[in-house]
């Protein structure tokens, strides 16, 4: 069971949770290789900064479309697929259901063409057990406001545009209950952790509680 894929609108705190559960999972002895999508790779980050560039207002749902796919392909090339041969267990925040959300759900893209483009990225390179950290919206959006910066171009899409993101993935979830599972991100980080870590226990990879307390403890560290 090891390629774990993290999901979830802009602001659900899914990046936060990808921390907690590769430093569980490495404390408790696993080789954990941690990603981001769209990136990972030096050819998918530099695809990343082209997708969230403001600037770049002018680009049409296919080009966005493609863009997110060549930059999974790139990634499950280089470095998913040799990882997983090697028996290491994947963390990935985010991958294909967020094409299926975005692009397919709330984009102008068909769910068809998504899912086409999903499939020609990944072949048989399909997470084990995805965690959608399932979230309102509107705390999501005021979460995202306490952050600094600007808003990139895909959070520039606007809370209509998150709507629909969300009633993407609770689509997916209902649809493929045995691959996705949906958490409540309105708890506290403790209480959305501990049920992340019931849903990889119940997939057979479970973490004692002394794991768990050092993920947060690490979490928590001041950095440098
Ligand atoms: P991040 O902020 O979680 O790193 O993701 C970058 C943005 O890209 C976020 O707004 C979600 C969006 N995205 C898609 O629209 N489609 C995709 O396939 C992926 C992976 C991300």
């Amino acid at each position: 069971m090891p390629f774990i894929t993290l999901e979830g609108i802009d602001g659900c705190g899914k990046s936060t949770q990808a921390r907690l559960i590769a430093a569980a999972l490495a404390h408790a002895g696993h080789d954990v290789l941690s990603l981001r999508e769209p990136g990972g790779v030096a050819i998918s980050e530099k695809i990343r900064a082209l997708l969230l560039d403001p600037e770049n207002d002018a680009m049409c749902d296919a080009c966005e479309l493609l863009l997110y796919e060549a930059a999974r392909a790139q990634l499950v090339h280089e470095v998913i697929r040799p990882a997983l041969n090697a028996g290491r267990v994947v963390v990935c925040d985010r991958f294909f259901d967020s094409t299926t959300a975005y692009q397919g759900f709330a984009g102008t893209s068909s769910r068809e063409a998504a899912e086409t483009a999903n499939a020609l990225a990944v072949s048989d390179c399909v997470p084990a057990l995805t965690l959608v950290f399932d979230i309102d919206p509107e705390l999501a959006a005021e979460r995202a406001d306490t952050r600094a910066g600007a808003p990139d171009r895909m959070e520039a899409k606007g809370l209509d545009y998150q709507r629909r993101v969300a009633e993407g993935f609770r689509a997916i979830a209902r649809e493929q209950p045995g691959r996705v599972r949906l958490i409540d991100a309105s708890q506290t980080v403790d209480a959305v952790f501990a049920c992340a870590l019931a849903e990889l226990a119940s997939a057979g990879l479970a973490v004692s509680a002394d794991d768990a307390r050092s993920a947060l403890a690490a979490l928590m560290a001041p950095t440098e």
